[in-house]
């Protein structure tokens, strides 16, 4: 430690002679601030060490540079030929003249294993064999629900369907398979988890998040990271996550992506820190940045996010990476930077380590002349380049790759199961009046509904093309809500658009399948959070048949719905359950699974009413001055079963550590096996911030047969309880509590 204190004081004393005669003529003020001083933090190995001393400012600046496949492709970014073919000149010129270190994603659409084969170990084959250092690619891909860039593979639900089933164990499963299936095509680092929490209803990537609460967020990050990384990320069938997009990026002012957002530091660590707190000690070895700007600082050029925050506060030690172009947007959206060079001098020393340009071959060109002109010290350079080839080092990417054609489990009978039990898990069972549900297997069942028929409303975004709006990249054999039913069930009756009014008379109930069609980012902003009028107007015409209407809501967001849920007789609220989407919504509608989802959401009932279930006292004032303004559609954690439960027994009492034990007993009161979320809230009386009204504090899922009681006990910490107070710090205040779970509540004292 003494050595870094002198390095870093020569360093200062050094970079002021300099600025004092004048030798860094380019360095401006700002630049000056905002050169990053911190000596590296990385933990340099033998081999990491003695590649550094080799390489040329040229190799390392070429380590810092990702690039989108389409720069090695024939033809254009966003048009190359069909199918994807490599084009040996640009290879040559990108891998081993520029030296570029890592390539992302794929030519505009997913590719075969035998695709991916071709790719890899072409890219590679230049890399190590022809490139002068030989050090292998990173190669990234957004595995974001399943490996969606690789054709055939095991699509699980959307993160927002996984944090649906509240059980870690799934989110696990889909962490493994996602793992194999990503190395299986070559590739060893998956763009994932998001851990921004989704707390704003309108924002088009709600659905890529764990929900609304840090604690099942974080459980469920955590859980899907153990399953992608397992204990050692070498491993042939494991990869290294991304942890994304540090930070505040999903709750801009207006609910729009990558639009300005105002968060306090306070709300910051509160809220959006958390997750990626429980990552970094979770082992993530990289973290993908915010695109957007965080009062009125883009966040790829916020040293206090990127260096004080993430490295010295947060611990994290792996590589940092921008998000796509944001360091052009540096120029053209944020304007905050004259000119790409200016930006990329501010976003390195700002602490970014890798580039995702993802089009533009420049940035190791200027980059070298920032250094040598002295606006990018070579400790800055140094620091990311460690970083990088670290995780190459612990990725294995400098032993032989294990033989693609070895992974025989890809997309296995195994896979496909967990995929279905996750889709079936995540599936909410909103409404349920007269227990009309489940439907009886021989009756004559109408389907209808624009989401009956799309295999990609099921996936949403991410799924064989970016958008996911693509038929063409479908997984062959996965069956559509319409196809399941017809699997399930007897006498399906479906009708043309226009028809379904008529055909209702020739059935006993009606099946409507509405919400969203695919997207992602931008492209999923919207100006209304109703469901579509002509959607509203197709629920409304079958509900005056006077048949029993049963709704199935697939979308990606809590898009409100008010006016058609008293006059539906049942309502199935699925977020993106995947692939296996369509039979997991028969099965529950069958009764042959009893469905256990709950929401991880808090369901608005209108657009102008968003609140989180974690709100505040104030927003508890109703416009009569009452205090019952907070009046969702559905709660967070809210969701039926086609079983009863019973709690009793609720004790609490404080533990030797200062925090509170919690016991309950939970009875299976119904007549089939069911699976209960039990859910521990704690909500702090009075507190030196205003204290939310509840905080979910604990939870596990336990399946119960019919008659069966389990007591459950939990153990709620001090750190727990803590909250960031007003000097902006985690603190603990004591004083009085009450605990409730499910109906009980009991008070406590600390
Ligand atoms: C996108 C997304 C990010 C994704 C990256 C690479 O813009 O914001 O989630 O991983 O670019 O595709």
């Amino acid at each position: 430690m003494m050595f870094n204190i002198l390095k870093s004081t020569c360093l200062i004393l050094l970079l002021l002679i300099l600025a004092s005669c004048g030798a860094q003529k380019e360095l401006t003020e700002n630049q000056l601030s905002s050169t990053v001083l911190d000596i590296p933090t990385y933990n340099m190995t033998p081999l990491v060490k003695d590649l550094m001393a080799k390489m040329t400012l040229a190799d390392k600046v070429g380590e810092m540079t990702q690039l989108n496949i389409d720069m090695l492709s024939v033809g254009e970014p966003y048009n190359l030929v069909i199918p994807n073919k490599l084009d040996t000149a640009k290879l040559r010129n990108i891998l081993v003249d520029l030296k570029v270190g890592s390539i992302l994603n794929c030519g505009g659409h997913s590719y075969t294993r035998a695709q991916w084969k071709n790719i890899i170990t072409t890219i590679q084959d230049y890399a190590v064999n022809k490139k002068s250092t030989g050090i292998p690619v990173l190669y990234g891909v957004d595995a974001i629900h399943g490996t969606n860039y690789t054709r055939g593979a095991t699509l699980f639900p959307q993160q927002l369907g996984q944090a649906s089933t509240w059980n870690p164990e799934l989110a696990i499963e889909c962490g493994e398979v996602t793992a194999y299936e990503t190395r299986a095509s070559g590739i060893p680092w998956a763009f994932s988890p998001v851990l921004d929490i989704g707390r704003d209803a309108r924002w088009p990537r709600l659905w890529e998040t764990y929900g609304e609460d840090p604690l099942l967020a974080k459980t469920m990050a955590t859980s899907y990271m153990y399953g992608m990384q397992g204990d050692d990320i070498s491993d042939p069938e494991k990869v290294a996550t991304c942890m994304k997009h540090f930070l505040g990026y999903s709750v801009t002012l207006r609910g729009k992506d990558r639009t300005q957002a105002w968060v306090p530091t306070r709300q910051l660590l509160e809220y959006f820190a958390p997750t990626f707190q429980a990552a970094i000690d979770a082992g993530a070895r990289t973290v993908m940045i915010n695109s957007g700007e965080m009062n009125g600082i883009p966040v790829h050029v916020n040293k206090e996010i990127l260096v004080d925050l993430l490295r010295n506060k947060m611990g994290f030690t792996g590589l940092a990476v921008t998000d796509w172009e944001d360091i052009g947007y540096l120029v053209s959206r944020h304007r905050v930077a004259k000119d790409f060079k200016e930006a990329i001098g501010q976003a390195i020393n700002a602490g970014i380590d890798m580039a995702m340009v993802p089009l533009d071959a420049s940035f190791p060109v200027l980059l070298k002349e920032l250094v040598e002109e002295g606006v990018v010290p070579m400790s800055r350079i140094d620091e990311s380049v460690a970083r990088i080839l670290l995780v190459k080092e612990e990725l294995g990417l400098f032993e032989p790759m294990k033989p693609l054609d070895t992974y025989t489990e890809f997309a296995s009978a195994k896979s496909q199961a967990s995929a279905l039990a996750a889709a079936e898990e995540s599936i909410i069972l909103a409404k349920n009046d007269n227990n009309i549900l489940p439907l009886d297997k021989n009756k004559r069942i109408l389907v209808v509904g624009p989401n009956a028929t799309s295999l990609n409303s099921l996936n949403g975004g991410w799924t064989g093309t970016w958008q996911g709006t693509d038929t063409t990249y479908n997984t062959p054999g996965k069956m559509t809500i319409l196809e399941a039913m017809q699997e399930e069930f007897s006498s399906i009756i479906t009708a043309e658009a226009g028809q379904e009014v008529r055909a209702a008379s020739r059935a006993d109930a009606i099946v409507v399948c509405i919400g969203e069609m695919p997207y992602t980012e931008k492209p999923g902003d919207i100006d209304d959070l109703d469901l579509d009028d002509d959607q509203i107007e197709l629920v409304k015409s079958l509900q005056a048949t006077g048949k029993p209407v049963i709704l199935v809501a697939v979308e990606g967001r809590p898009r409100t719905m008010n006016s058609i849920v008293d006059e539906s007789a049942a309502i199935l609220v699925a977020f993106l359950p995947g692939d296996e989407g369509g039979p997991a919504i028969a099965n529950i509608l069958s009764g042959d699974t009893n469905p256990s989802g709950r929401f991880p959401i808090t369901y608005p009932k209108s657009s102008n009413d968003l609140v989180t279930y974690d709100h505040k006292g104030t927003d508890l004032v109703h416009r009569d001055f009452s205090m019952d303004a907070f009046n969702p559609q559905w709660e967070f954690g809210y969701g039926l079963s086609y079983t009863t439960y019973d709690y009793t027994n609720l004790i609490v009492l404080p533990n030797l550590n200062g925090g509170i034990d919690v016991s309950v007993t939970v009875s299976n009161t119904g007549t089939q096996t069911g699976k209960e979320t039990v859910q521990v809230y704690v909500s702090d009386l009075v507190a030196s911030i205003t204290p939310s009204v509840k905080r979910l504090r604990a939870f596990e899922k336990v399946e119960l047969a019919a008659g069966e009681s389990q007591t459950l006990s939990y153990s709620i910490t001090k750190e727990d309880l803590s909250f960031v107070g007003r000097e902006n710090k985690w603190i603990f205040e004591k004083g009085d509590f009450k605990v409730a779970v499910a109906g009980l509540s009991e008070m406590i004292s600390l």
